[in-house]
């Protein structure tokens, strides 16, 4: 059985699974290299324009395994391959969106937070819960968190790490959209079509731009930004959407 499952429905959408039920798809040594392989492959796969990041109906991913890790020593920590996995994950240049139904806990609300949407089920819930076992977010969750959601919320969740419903998460800004939990995958891929129909240079340096520019002094990532934006003018794609507009037909974007 394979932990991470990759499939390939066509139109430019892949749609990568944590299949490790009998865990609550906590993130072991095995899910987060499959992460990594999963996110490698399709970085390089040109047909691939959006991906649909997921777990299961019941639980996106309780967080990293913690019968894995609980003797460990620093050293086994530091050898274990995370921080690859992760890096993979945090230098993917595609559009991810995360599709959360249950759980999404610790390392799974990492995760989570690593894909550029979140679409929650009305039954999902997200928390930090790494102190209740003695230590602290190992994969972004102090960081990405008080950025996404500002320090007093992060501040609670990190510090109490009690769980917090998805309509709270949606409130605070650590969620794009809530809809029905049966809904969640359907909506996540819906999205990620539009998305994948979209002019994919575009797609991939809105994403570096907000991501890199949070980092910067706003006059460095203005300055950023508009070097990228003179770029777009030398895509097929700009010439093509701006030509269609004017000509009222529909576009052909081919991602040049
Ligand atoms: N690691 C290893 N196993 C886990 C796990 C985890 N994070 N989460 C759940 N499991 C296992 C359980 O041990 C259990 O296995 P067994 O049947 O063999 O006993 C199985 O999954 C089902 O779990 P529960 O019986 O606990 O299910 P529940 O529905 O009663 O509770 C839950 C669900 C609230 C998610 C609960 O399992 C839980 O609190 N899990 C741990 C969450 C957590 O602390 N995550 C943070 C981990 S540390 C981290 O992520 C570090 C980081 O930043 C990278």
């Amino acid at each position: 059985m394979s932990e991470v499952l990759i499939e390939l429905p066509g139109s430019g959408v892949a749609i990568v699974r944590i299949n490790r039920p009998e865990a609550h798809n906590a993130l072991n040594a095995a899910v987060r290299a499959g992460l990594a392989k999963a996110f490698a492959e399709l970085e390089t796969n040109e047909e691939v324009r959006c991906v649909v990041l997921a777990g299961s109906e019941k639980v996106f991913a309780a967080g990293a395994d913690i019968k894995a890790m609980a003797e460990a020593s620093p050293a086994e920590m530091t050898n274990n391959g995370a921080d690859h996995s992760w890096r993979v994950l945090r230098e993917f240049s595609k559009p991810v969106i995360a599709a959360v139904n249950g759980w999404s806990l610790g390392g799974g609300c990492e995760l989570a937070m690593h894909a550029d949407i979140i679409i929650a089920g009305e039954g999902a819930r997200f928390g930090q819960p790494e102190i209740k076992v003695g230590i602290i977010p190992g994969a972004g969750g102090t960081q990405r968190l008080t950025r996404a959601v500002g320090k007093f919320k992060a501040m609670k969740i990190l510090l109490t790490g009690e769980a917090i419903s998805a309509r709270e998460a949606e409130a605070m800004g650590l969620v794009s959209e809530v809809v029905a939990d049966e809904a969640v995958f359907e909506r996540a891929l819906a999205l990620a079509n539009v998305i994948a129909a979209l002019p994919s240079i575009a797609a991939r340096k809105i994403k570096e731009l907000v991501l890199a520019g949070a980092d910067l002094p706003l006059n460095a990532a203005l300055s950023m930004e508009r070097q990228a934006f003179w770029l777009m003018f030398d895509t097929v794609d700009q010439k093509e959407g701006m030509r269609a507009f004017i000509e009222k037909r529909s576009p052909v974007f081919t991602g040049k």
